[in-house]
């Protein structure tokens, strides 16, 4: 349900009596999905007072960024979505109602609006698509203040896991990690991003800890552009923060690849050193991109260790046990009871094991050298903090305390060294050789 630039450019005009340039400077201002497409006679003048609703509400998050911590804005949230719900016209399934509970705290006394009328599936779960929730995830924000350009990556990033169904890195971060780090300061959503010091194909930028989600797009494709011109590109980044799913942007196939892209971050410590049990590293992922003739590129985007958290936490929903290996006590017992390794977690005493699991019985220590390679790459060159510096909490007062994370990106630019087409059946021809090759007959899915 995406708008035409014209239609959205229409809403813009009638959605700002006034110039509020810094919230909808063009096409970008509103996400086009959070509005619905308006019916053929919309702009003829005669506009119903849900729609005029509407718009006050949309108005209320644009010009009050971080309005949703003061009270006079929530107040002011809180009766223009009552009116709304109450006019003729309004739609109970509305994103307003869920950014009005999730952002604004607003509950009403007397019942909820009705629930949304959608498809329901086995389990009687709501049905939304992925326009609507990315739309959700933009307003929300733009309501912290972060600029519209930038929303539309950050909700282009999150909305892509869910799309890929990495559910444990998408949708589901947006309040633990994006909306409460912001609410206590530690994360910011609007700071600049600067250059410390470049040359022609290499650059060191400080991210000054805004969002991770805009901050890694934005380096990859210095990185791109020096590669371009030089051949490599090289940017290492610190003061950063999370930024997820490396791969979603510049290798999800929308725009012809020539280039390939080589990148990684830290993250708070969670991996104890092979033979060890202090989570020393994190889960520093490290990602690769490389174009294929598949209609698909070839990513690799997964950590050095064998597990995260998230998929303890999955273990616990789902009431079964950790497999041995994967989590080790500073006892140095690989422990298995799924509940008792999140509450030690919790409080140090249990450490993820690198790629190989525990001990050398299955090559641990090659995961141990990729982590510690990763955490390397990302603060060295940075001289950015790590371990007990990034764990989010200051241990003296227990309060939360800003996590400034390191990453590092190479472009290199293929044509320079191997024709691009050439380049990618090598690439394609290889990925079918895998495909094509021997199965285990007793494999999964057979
Ligand atoms: C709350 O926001 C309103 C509107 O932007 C502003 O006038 C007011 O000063 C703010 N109040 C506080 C306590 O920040
Ligand atoms: C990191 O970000 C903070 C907050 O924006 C900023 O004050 C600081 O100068 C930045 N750089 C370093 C190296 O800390």
């Amino acid at each position: 349900m995406f708008l035409t630039s014209f239609h959205t450019a229409l809403l813009i005009l009638s959605l700002t009596p006034t110039p509020t340039t810094a919230f909808f400077p063009g096409e970008e201002g509103i996400s086009p999905s959070l509005l619905r497409t308006p019916p053929a006679d919309a702009y003829d003048g005669a506009t119903s007072s849900s729609d005029v609703l509407r718009d006050d509400l949309l108005r209320i998050i644009g010009t009050n960024p971080g309005g949703h911590l003061n009270d006079s804005v929530r107040d002011a949230f809180a009766s223009k979505l009552r009116e709304y719900r109450d006019a003729e016209g309004s739609d109970p399934s509305d994103v307003f109602f869920a950014i009005g509970r999730s952002i604004f705290g607003v509950e009403f006394d007397d019942g909820p609006p009705s629930p949304p009328p959608s498809d329901m599936d086995d389990e009687n779960l709501p049905i939304v698509d992925f326009d609507y929730m990315k739309g959700f995830m933009k307003e929300v924000f733009l309501s912290y203040g972060v600029t519209p350009d930038r929303a539309e990556i950050c909700s282009e990033v999150l909305i892509e896991a869910d799309k890929r169904g990495i559910d444990s890195h998408g949708l589901g971060r947006l309040k633990p990690i994006y909306c409460d780090r912001m609410d206590k300061g530690i994360l910011l959503p609007d700071a600049p991003i600067n250059i410390v010091t470049e040359c022609d194909a290499t650059a060191l930028v400080d991210g000054n800890l805004g969002i991770g989600l805009y901050i890694g797009p934005h380096c990859m494709q210095m990185a791109i552009d020096k590669a371009k011109k030089y051949g490599v590109g090289f940017v290492a980044c610190r003061n950063s923060t999370g930024w997820y799913v490396s791969s979603s942007r510049d290798w999800n196939g929308e725009r012809p690849l020539a280039a390939i892209g080589l990148t990684g971050t830290n993250a708070r410590p969670s991996i104890a050193p092979t033979f060890g049990t202090e989570p020393m590293m994190g889960t520093n992922p490290l990602t690769f991109g490389i174009p294929s003739s598949d209609p698909f590129p070839f990513v690799i985007d997964c950590a050095t260790s064998v597990n995260q958290r998230g998929k303890i936490e999955k273990y616990a929903r789902e009431g079964v046990k950790t497999p041995q290996g994967m989590v080790i006590d500073d006892m140095g017992v690989e422990r298995t009871d799924t509940e008792g390794i999140l509450v030690d977690m919790e409080l140090g005493k249990c450490a993820l094991t690198p790629l190989g699991g525990a001990g050398d019985k299955m090559g641990g220590y090659k995961g141990y050298g990729w982590a510690a390679t990763v955490e390397l790459l990302c603060t060295a060159i940075q001289c950015g903090p790590w371990g007990e510096d990034i764990c989010g909490v200051d241990r003296s007062t227990g309060k939360p305390k800003a996590m400034p994370l390191g990453h590092f990106f190479l472009a290199i630019d293929i044509e320079k060294l191997c024709p691009l087409g050439l380049f990618k059946e090598n690439v394609g021809g290889f990925l079918q050789a895998l495909r094509d090759s021997r199965k285990d007959p007793t494999g999964p899915g057979r």
